[in-house]
């Protein structure tokens, strides 16, 4: 079956610990589907929607104090509407959708918090019904070296949040940037411990000593090989 029928109406998304170099390849891949004929719907989890990208910016950066379970909420809040308003549509109407990160997410960063895998799982289930990605490629990579990849990022660029950091509570580093190695650490072993839990498939790309572009042919393989 050639790429085009076989993505039609399918939903990947990119996930992994930050620096992993998701946003670089979602854009890489975009451009290689698009260059196939394939429409593709790009979009953004926590975010994606207007309602989404007022959550976005407060998980991120104006949420000091809030619960655990509230943080939950507010994560499962944002892709509950970018299900509905977004990923659903697109998908109904055949085109492709490139996610940056999903429910994996939840699963690895709250996980890494306490917050229980299953019970992420079962509220993810309340949020977006049977909307769960075809595939899930987790980009892995030491948590030390992530770290070391985002703060050289997030000093070289000026990114679409870098307003919104003003306007809280640290303009360089959101909540989640600013815990311990340790904690990435957890963040990393649940994203690659999450296939077998996680209810659609999970490929897990070592991306440690990779060039961008090795990284971008190994991501065409996996979905040239995979089966829906
Ligand atoms: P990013 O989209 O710029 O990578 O930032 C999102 C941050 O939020 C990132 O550090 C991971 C974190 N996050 C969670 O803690 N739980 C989630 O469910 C999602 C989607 C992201």
């Amino acid at each position: 079956m050639d790429l085009r029928e076989k993505l039609k109406g399918k939903f990947i998304v990119l996930d992994g610990p930050d620096g992993s170099g998701k946003g670089t390849q979602l854009k890489i891949l975009r451009e290689y589907l698009e260059s196939h004929g394939i429409e593709v719907a790009g979009t953004i989890d926590p975010g994606g929607t207007a309602i989404g990208n007022k959550i976005r910016k407060l998980v991120k950066y104006g949420s000091k104090g809030i619960t655990a379970n509230a943080e939950v909420m507010l994560f499962m809040a944002s892709r509950a509407q970018l299900v509905a308003e977004v990923i659903k549509p697109a998908l109904m109407s055949g085109k492709t959708v490139l996610c940056d990160r999903f429910i994996s997410s939840t699963c690895a960063y709250q996980g890494a918090s306490g917050y229980s895998i299953d019970t992420i799982l079962e509220l993810g289930w309340a949020a977006i019904g049977d909307t769960w990605p075809d595939l899930t490629i987790i980009l892995d990579l030491p948590a030390e070296t992530g770290r070391q990849r985002a703060g050289v990022e997030r000093s070289r660029t000026v990114g679409d949040d870098y307003e919104q950091r003003h306007l809280f509570d640290s303009p360089t580093a959101d909540y989640f940037d600013s815990r311990p190695l340790e904690y990435h650490r957890k963040v990393r072993r649940i994203f690659r411990n999450l296939a077998g839990k996680y209810p659609r498939k999970v490929e897990i790309l070592d991306v440690k000593d990779d060039t961008i572009d090795v990284v971008s042919e190994k991501i065409r393989a996996i979905l040239s090989e995979a089966e829906f």
